[in-house]
């Protein structure tokens, strides 16, 4: 099976930084920790109210990384301005509300009526790759590949958060027969929202899955057993989950 990526979320350091404002924690230093710990790359989102991750946290990422940035954007001309100067790796497309707590539902490719399309081409003509984080819906999939985009981030969150084992498997299956619809479809599938220690096996252990994003639990775990070592231990559990030992 080929190696399942690890990006790291660290918009929650920016989070507690800008609890008190000023420079502590640095989203950049939890980044080149979690860089040296084992991931595969760096998630940040750039909020419209810029409530954790600021413009000067991505210009530093994109200038100061050596493994990819994976820009978190809402389909907005000002993000697509951002994207294109700093260019990232890939961008997510990612609906966001203001209210919202986090990222709540997948994107409705399905029902955008195209209005996506725009985003999708400009960032692939900077050879930016264009993932789309949806519900996963065989729907939502196959307008994702009408768009032309180049992944799919299935949203997990409602499978991490089910309280009982029945509707976990039922959000399950459904993640399943969505990931068999992106390897028909070509697209490349990732996951994440909500992943933890608890919930990240089936999910790592399905054969087409090439990426996970996972933020809130790591920082949220970093304060107990430190950043690099919360890291090694979902990187583990991923790799086991590969290998067959751990679902
Ligand atoms: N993927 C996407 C598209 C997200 O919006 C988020 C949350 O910002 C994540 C992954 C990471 O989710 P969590 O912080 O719950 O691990």
């Amino acid at each position: 099976m080929s190696h399942l990526r690890l990006g790291v979320n660290i918009d929650h350091v920016a989070t507690i930084r800008n609890a008190r404002g000023g420079r502590h924690p640095d989203p950049l230093r939890a980044a080149k920790i979690a860089e040296a710990a084992g991931a595969d790359g760096i998630t940040a989102h750039l909020r419209e109210d810029r409530r954790h991750i600021a413009d000067a946290d991505i210009k530093l990422l994109a200038e100061n990384l050596s493994i990819p940035l994976n820009f978190e954007m809402a389909a907005t001309d000002e993000m697509l301005g951002i994207a294109l100067t700093h260019k990232p790796h890939a961008s997510c497309l990612v609906p966001e509300k203001r209210e919202e707590k986090t990222t709540e539902g997948g994107l409705d490719v399905a029902g955008g009526h195209n209005t996506l399309k725009h985003f999708v081409s400009s960032l692939r003509q900077s050879e930016i790759r264009v993932s789309l984080f949806i519900e996963p819906d065989p729907k939502q999939l196959e307008a994702a590949k009408k768009l032309n985009a180049d992944i799919v981030e299935l949203h997990v969150g409602p499978y991490c958060d089910a309280e009982s084992g029945d509707i976990r498997q039922k959000q399950l299956d459904k993640i399943l027969t969505a990931a068999k619809v992106a390897e028909e479809l070509e697209l490349e599938c990732h996951a994440g929202h909500g992943l933890t220690y608890d919930t990240v096996a089936p999910i790592a252990a399905i054969p087409n899955m090439m990426e996970l994003n996972i933020g809130h639990f790591l920082i949220g775990e970093a304060i107990f057993v430190g950043l690099d070592t919360a890291i090694r231990n979902m990187r583990k559990l991923m790799d086991e989950a590969r290998a067959g030992n751990g679902v």
